[in-house]
């Protein structure tokens, strides 16, 4: 089957299997290995990305599903001022450690502040809570979320590349 979208802001066309998990897709066929494997069940938010906007875990997503979509992992978030700003706040906070949830988390941190800009805690904790994390706890990783809204909200008000 041809698949189509647009990844990392590039229409891409190629003939695989439907049936393929979008992570292995990506990271077999794209080398983007932003995007891990750690449960390989929608449990850990290791995989997770922006499909159309909205946070998705690739593992669990057959690639004939995101015919013509909008696909973003970490790879192409990078590009992004708001990116910057995420990276500088997390890094402050000493939010992680292991680099291996830390893309899962920059992606839902993304996929919240694309929606609200202005979150409280709670709704932090909400939008993180399918990314796991089994060495820092979450309390630092919360704190530079409420770090890089106190210095970009206006990114996330505005983003360009929506
Ligand atoms: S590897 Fe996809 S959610 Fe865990
Ligand atoms: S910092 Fe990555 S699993 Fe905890």
């Amino acid at each position: 089957m041809t698949i189509r979208f647009t990844l990392n802001g590039k229409e891409v066309s190629f003939d695989t299997d439907p049936l393929r998990r979008l992570l292995d897709v990506l990271r077999e066929d794209f080398g983007l290995f932003g995007v891990k494997e750690g449960c390989g069940e929608g449990e850990c938010g290791a995989c997770a990305l922006l499909i159309d906007g909205e946070l998705a875990n690739s593992c669990i997503v057959p690639v004939g599903t995101v015919q013509n979509a909008v696909i973003m992992t970490i790879e192409g978030f990078r590009e992004t001022e708001r990116y910057r700003v995420l990276e500088k706040s997390l890094a402050d906070a000493g939010s992680v450690q292991c680099g291996f949830c830390t893309p899962g988390f920059v992606m839902a941190a993304e996929a919240l502040l694309r929606n609200n800009p202005t979150p409280d805690e709670e709704a932090i904790r909400e939008a993180i809570s399918g990314n796991l994390c089994r060495c820092t706890g979450y309390h630092m990783i919360v704190e530079g979320i409420v770090q890089a809204c106190r210095i970009g909200a206006k990114l996330w008000a505005k983003p360009t590349d929506r």
